[in-house]
């Protein structure tokens, strides 16, 4: 009998084994120890996700939920309230935004990258790109820069939990309240002075002539500055892993950079940093036999979608060619990842920049201390080799 318990560090170490059990004997899995249902199959989590009156995000999308975040903020409400607050910060990331970004975010990336001249060896995460990535973050919600490493540590202490007692530690608890302290003061000081960022257009938005209400301005704020950071920061590692894994592909991408968008679809599909998310079923289903009820929790297993067979043929195999239509790296249905273009973007300038002036190099830790976290992975260290 398979135990898959999603907070255990075995499973952040390498979840890939366990997952293809899962999808071929238990595609339908009750987790004792998490105390919910386990989806691993891409055809089951796809049909999950387009039927958001069945599987709810209101009673939170986290694995391991922070309080009061459910039913406040964009990943956990329904529609028709989700579709609005979502309309309220969509416009933020169209593509005239994104456009204007670019080249910001390359100035960022150089800037970083002269920092690390000289070295023959430096901590990817800690050195560059946990950097890079929050700054470039801050500039995009439009967050006094300079506050950008405290609220990096703090984003990426609030998403871990405790894999022993498989809770939030009050170490998580303090880091998420810090948080809304922060962002509760960058929210006053935008009224006090609103600027053209997303943050003070968002702290005076109505909808239906209503105000959002305060709490949901501070959650909103908060999970956009956490989701930000932790995913673009933890899914660029994950990036840089399979460019040092990976060295037939990392030439190639060298000598070809214009592949590099096809590579992070293939990332986002072989190993992305998001790897499980919650919903809540709003009525009883039966699949493969089981009969889940209304009110229990169901894990989506992303990752493991990503690795389905019945999906992606060879799914095991890193390929930069193979277009992954339809992968579950950025979820799917009404709560799809409203920074996918961003990150997209984002993680294509770094590496522009990453490979030119390091075209070689190797991971000199094949055991990595990965993030104790039930919904994301990526390693907390990444020590580089430069040839
Ligand atoms: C490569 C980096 C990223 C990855 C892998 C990623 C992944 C995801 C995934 C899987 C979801 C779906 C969650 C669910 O099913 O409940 C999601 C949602 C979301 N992401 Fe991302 N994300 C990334 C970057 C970003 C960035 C840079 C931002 C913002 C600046 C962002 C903001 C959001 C928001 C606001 C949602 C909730 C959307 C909704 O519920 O309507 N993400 N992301």
């Amino acid at each position: 009998m398979l135990s898959f318990d999603p907070y255990l560090p075995v499973v952040d170490a390498d979840p890939f084994p366990l997952y293809r059990i899962l999808r071929d004997e238990y595609p339908c899995y009750w987790s004792a120890e998490a105390k919910m249902w386990v989806l691993s199959r891409h055809a089951d989590i796809l049909a999950a996700l387009s039927s958001w009156q069945s599987y709810s995000s209101a009673r939170g999308n986290l694995m391991d939920e922070l309080p009061n975040r459910a039913g406040s903020t964009l990943g956990t409400t329904d529609p028709p309230r989700h579709d609005r607050l979502r309309a309220l910060i969509q416009h933020a990331f169209t593509k005239r935004n994104l456009e204007n970004m670019a080249e910001p975010v390359r100035a960022m990336v150089r800037e970083s990258l002269a920092e690390l001249r000289g070295q023959r060896s430096f901590d990817f995460v800690g050195d560059f790109s946990a950097r890079v990535t929050a700054k470039i973050l801050f500039r995009m919600l439009g967050l006094p820069a300079g506050d950008d490493r405290e609220v990096r540590e703090r984003a990426v202490m609030m998403v871990q939990s405790d894999s022993v007692s498989r809770q939030k530690g009050p170490e998580h608890l303090a880091a998420y309240n810090w948080m809304q302290d922060y962002a509760a003061g960058v929210i006053a000081e935008r009224r006090r002075n609103p600027a053209d960022d997303l943050i003070s257009q968002f702290c005076v938005s109505e909808i239906d002539g209503e105000r959002l209400a305060e709490r949901e301005v501070l959650l909103t704020t908060t999970t956009l500055i956490m989701a930000g950071i932790e995913s673009l920061g933890g899914f660029t590692v994950m990036f840089a892993l399979n460019m040092a894994d990976f060295a037939e592909a990392r030439a190639e991408l060298v000598a070809n950079p214009g592949l590099l968008p096809d590579a992070i679809e293939e990332s986002l599909r072989y190993n992305t940093s998001a790897q499980r998310f919650r919903r809540s079923l709003m009525r009883d289903m039966t699949l493969h036999g089981q009969t889940m009820r209304a009110g229990d929790f169901v894990c989506m297993a992303y990752g493991s979608g990503n690795r389905d067979e019945r999906q992606f043929p060879d799914a095991d195999r890193y390929d930069i060619r193979r277009k992954p239509r339809g992968h579950l790296g950025f979820g799917g249905g009404v709560h799809a990842c409203l920074g996918a273009m961003v990150a997209r973007m984002s993680v294509r300038i770094i590496f522009e920049e990453f490979l030119q002036a390091y075209p070689r190099f190797e991971r000199v830790h094949q055991q990595l201390p990965w993030m104790p976290s039930s919904t994301f992975r990526s390693p907390m260290k990444l020590e580089l080799a430069i040839h």
